[in-house]
């Protein structure tokens, strides 16, 4: 999604600006712009479509000076990707505005504006900020006073920051519903929609609440919450490394995240087991006794998007299966939008890589109108939204993710849904020796998983088979069905080959009519209760021509012959074979998105962080 930087400081910020938008370049963008204030307080703006480097090659030819700036990664939603469409947008020549999120009353606004004389030149949702503060300016005060006013006309969501070329060392920022942090430097400030943009200038950083606007100059940050009050909002030192968004040897991020899932996983481990006991104070809120909570609750809804949405259904199995506990599980988007019942005692849990998505958090706020019990959230970013809306997070450790098709964050955050799982199974009956086992196996999870990148050559030969293919079949059954969806997501958004995950038991409902030598079918088969059945749905694709692929635990006994190509998967316990799993589906993606040629990173209409619904 867009990506805003900004700076006030005395030394040129080009460099810092493009760096920054660089660094957000993961969240996915189809056009950049720069504008910044120089000594003489004009208004210099560049914008390009396509990459920041294109940007960069522009201002590298054209340097920008002065030390007061504002730049953009634009994700369209209206308006075409184009240049005249491209961030910041400027007013009368003096406002400059990047915004993030949507103006849905923009249409209205825009017509009284064209009624004050305003002629607008994109067909963007965010000129009409640029132009009511310049109008509001001709009444108010004081840039920030007509920030102020214009938010109250404001209906949807925004990250936005403004500057008045009339008075330079000043901008001012407005959250609702889009993420904004500050940068605090010495005699020099920043902002950004990621930290991630201005680790290279500073590691102390505060975060907006919903309705903040604040001013920031070289030496102060003035803060106003919703209501106009001045308030202060904690600044902390960030815990991510400078280099987090660096691939070092790896040839993508993706690839580099893959490779970093052992890790990540111990880390995600850590000091969270005590003598076999989940600690529960990996639960912890503000506030709130987690171990009670946990204690007290009799149902769990689970809400998340996209791949976060697979590891909730992987938890429902957990939560039936190991806990004793009801569990449901919606996609955000579908429940924020419905009439829904909510049972006695439920807890409700979000998921989420970024903590900003806004359908979940959407979801969460609803859910607290509704009477849940409490709120957790599984997230992998500290200081995110759905991290400080909740009672209770839990976080995930697997640094930060960069790819726009996520990988360590899934198998993280089931890692921490089993914790969940065991913690929750403690109080309602789960056997101590079923609770050791569990934990055991969440232990040996990060060397089993360095067995099966073991077998990354094996998956990058079985690849080459995908490269002519533009449609495929992902299979399993029980908790490897979420598992079967999570591969299909990975190939259908890295190598755009359209892709469809089943329940196994469910081919011949429909589906086995789509069955031919043209339809690759992945099979995912570890050896547990449901092997047998899942030979049998193997049987029927077989026996319509199709070829497969199956990735099978070595005791499943598949061997490989003209219609089925095995990869044997190393033996692991049955509770953590939906992570195991996951991996070669991982691989398998990637070696095709690379044959494919298709941009692995940053694949196209996508965005990491998706802060509009
Ligand atoms: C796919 C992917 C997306 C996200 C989804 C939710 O690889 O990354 O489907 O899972 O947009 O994002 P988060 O987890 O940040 O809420």
């Amino acid at each position: 999604m867009c990506g805003i930087v900004g700076a006030v400081a005395q030394r040129d910020v080009a460099d810092i600006l493009v760096e920054g938008l660089r660094r957000l370049e993961y969240r996915g963008y189809d056009s950049a712009g720069v504008a910044i204030i120089n000594n003489d307080n004009e208004l210099q703006r560049v914008r390009r479509l396509g990459k920041v480097q294109e940007l960069a090659d522009a201002v590298n030819n054209n340097p920008l000076s002065g030390g007061t700036g504002i730049a953009h990664t634009r994700w369209a939603t209206h308006g075409v990707p184009s240049e005249e469409n491209a961030h910041p947008h400027i007013s009368s020549n003096n406002i400059a505005v990047v915004h993030n999120g949507i103006i849905e009353n923009h249409q209205e606004l825009k017509n009284l504006l064209i009624e004050q004389g305003y002629v607008f030149t994109s067909q963007t949702d965010t000129e009409v900020i640029a132009h009511l503060v310049d109008h509001l300016l001709k009444t108010e005060a004081s840039l920030l006073a007509a920030v102020q006013k214009a938010c109250k006309q404001f209906i949807g969501a925004y990250g936005t920051v403004i500057m008045d070329r009339r008075d330079p060392e000043r901008l001012v920022v407005a959250r609702s519903g889009s993420p904004l942090v500050i940068g605090y430097g010495l005699g020099e400030n920043f902002l950004a929609s990621d930290m991630m943009a201005l680790l290279p200038v500073t590691r102390k950083f505060a975060f907006l609440e919903e309705g903040d606007v604040a001013e920031i100059t070289r030496f102060e940050v003035n803060i106003f919450d919703k209501k106009g009050n001045a308030v202060e909002r904690d600044a902390t030192e960030a815990q991510v490394s400078h280099d987090a968004g660096d691939k070092g040897e790896y040839r993508h991020y993706m690839l580099k995240e893959i490779y970093e899932q052992p890790t990540a996983i111990r880390n995600t481990l850590e000091n969270r087991i005590i003598d076999n006991q989940i600690n529960t104070e990996a639960f912890a809120g503000d506030g709130v006794n987690a171990d009670q909570i946990l204690k007290d609750i009799d149902h769990v809804q689970i809400i998340a998007c996209g791949t976060s949405y697979h590891s909730g259904m992987v938890a429902r199995y957990w939560l039936e299966q190991y806990a004793g506990v009801s569990c449901n599980i919606e996609i955000a988007s579908e429940f924020r939008y419905r009439k829904s019942f909510v049972p006695k005692n439920a807890l409700l849990v979000t998921i989420s890589q970024s903590g900003e998505t806004a359908d979940t958090l959407a979801a969460l706020r609803l859910g607290k109108e509704l009477g849940y019990a409490s709120s957790l959230t599984i997230c992998n970013v500290p200081g995110s939204s759905l991290v400080r809306e909740s009672d209770m997070a839990f976080m995930t450790k697997a640094g930060a993710e960069i790819g726009v098709a996520s990988t360590k964050a899934f198998t993280t955050q089931l890692v921490g849904l089993m914790m969940m799982t065991i913690a929750i199974g403690k109080n309602k009956g789960m056997t101590p020796e079923l609770q050791q086992e569990l934990v055991q196996s969440l232990m040996s999870l990060p060397a089993k998983i360095d067995e099966v990148l073991a077998l990354a050559k094996d998956i990058e030969a079985l690849a080459e088979d995908f490269a002519d293919k533009h449609h495929s079949l992902f299979l399993g059954r029980g908790d490897q069905y979420p598992i079967a969806m999570e591969g299909a997501l990975k190939l259908k958004e890295i190598s755009y080959i359209h892709a469809e995950a089943y329940a196994a038991g469910e081919l011949k409902h429909g589906p086995l009519a789509l069955i031919d030598a043209d339809m690759p079918v992945i099979v995912v088969a570890p050896n547990n209760d449901l092997i047998e059945k899942l030979k049998s749905n193997v049987e029927e694709v077989r026996a319509r021509g199709g070829l497969m692929y199956v990735f099978a635990d070595t005791d499943a006994k598949f061997a490989s012959d003209d219609t089925m190509k095995v990869i044997q998967v190393p033996h692991c316990d049955e509770a953590i074979a939906p992570i195991v799993y996951t991996l070669p589906l991982q691989l398998l993606s990637y070696y095709v998105a690379i044959i494919k040629g298709t941009d692995v990173d940053q694949p196209r209409n996508l965005a990491k962080s998706v802060t509009v619904e």
